[in-house]
């Protein structure tokens, strides 16, 4: 029997009887790619939306079995690991692109960016490692583009903005509803994005000294994805300081290493 974080049990409640039903498919689904790749599993890592435990191979090689609740952001994590061949990255070292499951290469120590204290520090590391995640990608992927999920959230702004109450001012929903649709139009760069690219989505490795894990793939413009970074870590790591100040600088500093447009990073962020 394998024991499920108190987190995940959390989160699947609130998908109602599809998260029940995944969280009893959960047991024999582990044992079954236990067997398959005779794997030695750990106790799992706290995570909310997936069962991530550390695994050994037969012949002592560390890894990491991970098996997703799969939805639409997550569906090709396993295609865009692939795709980044350990470059920036964990390697995807084997996967069931359709039952969710990977087995990844396991970060150690796995300390999160989240821990480095100096801000600049850590935004110069996260600026290494996007830049290598980052490719071009041709005809024929199987990834969403962010041009057409950014047309969707203009048009739903409106609507999300009611459903919440008016939670500010009209004119700022408007705003953030007409640059969705604008930065939409106004690219055609087709890089393969991580989307999901923050402090703690970044682990400490030895092949490589950073490594990103995690990602919800997307293709497009480069700029939408430092939109996770500059909206993490949340409020707390700020305190005593002003988050203002803080963002700006990290804008600055992304602008100067990735030569990206400022306009653009702000807009998407
Ligand atoms: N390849 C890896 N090497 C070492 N640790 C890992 C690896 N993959 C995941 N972990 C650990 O498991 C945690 C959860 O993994 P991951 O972020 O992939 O899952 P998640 O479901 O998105 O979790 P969360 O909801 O917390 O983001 C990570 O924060 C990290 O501590
Ligand atoms: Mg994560």
């Amino acid at each position: 029997m394998i024991a499920i974080p108190d987190e995940l049990t959390t989160t699947m409640a609130r998908f109602g009887d599809k998260g029940r039903a995944w969280l009893r498919s959960l047991p024999p689904i582990v044992d079954e790619f236990v067997d398959r790749w005779s794997l030695t599993l750990g106790s799992p890592f706290p995570a909310s939306y997936s069962y991530v435990t550390p695994a050994r191979l037969r012949d002592g090689v560390s890894a990491v079995l991970k098996v997703n609740f799969v939805d639409r952001e997550n569906v090709h994590e396993g295609e865009a690991l692939r795709r980044y061949e350990g470059r920036g990255a964990v390697r995807l070292l084997d996967a069931d692109d359709e039952a969710g499951v990977l087995l990844l290469e396991r970060c150690e120590p796995g300390t999160r960016l989240s821990q480095i204290e100096d801000d600049e520090v850590a935004t110069a590391i996260a600026a290494d490692v996007i830049r290598r995640l980052w490719k071009p990608v041709g005809a024929g992927h199987p990834f969403e583009r962010v041009s057409d999920r950014a047309r969707a959230w203009a048009a739903s702004v409106p609507e999300e903005f009611e459903r919440l109450g008016r939670p500010f001012d009209t004119d700022l929903a408007e705003r953030a509803s007409a640059l969705f649709a604008e930065l939409a139009d106004s690219s055609d760069e087709a890089f393969l994005l991580d989307q999901d690219f923050h402090h703690y989505n970044v682990l400490a490795a030895q092949r490589e000294p950073w490594l990103a894990i995690d990602p919800k793939p997307l293709v497009g413009d480069r700029a939408f994805d430092l939109g996770a970074l500059l909206r993490n870590p949340g409020p707390q790591a700020f305190e005593g300081r002003d988050p203002g100040r803080v963002t700006a600088r990290r804008i600055d500093q992304l602008v100067e290493a990735l030569g990206l447009s400022r306009e653009r990073i702000v807009g998407w962020a």
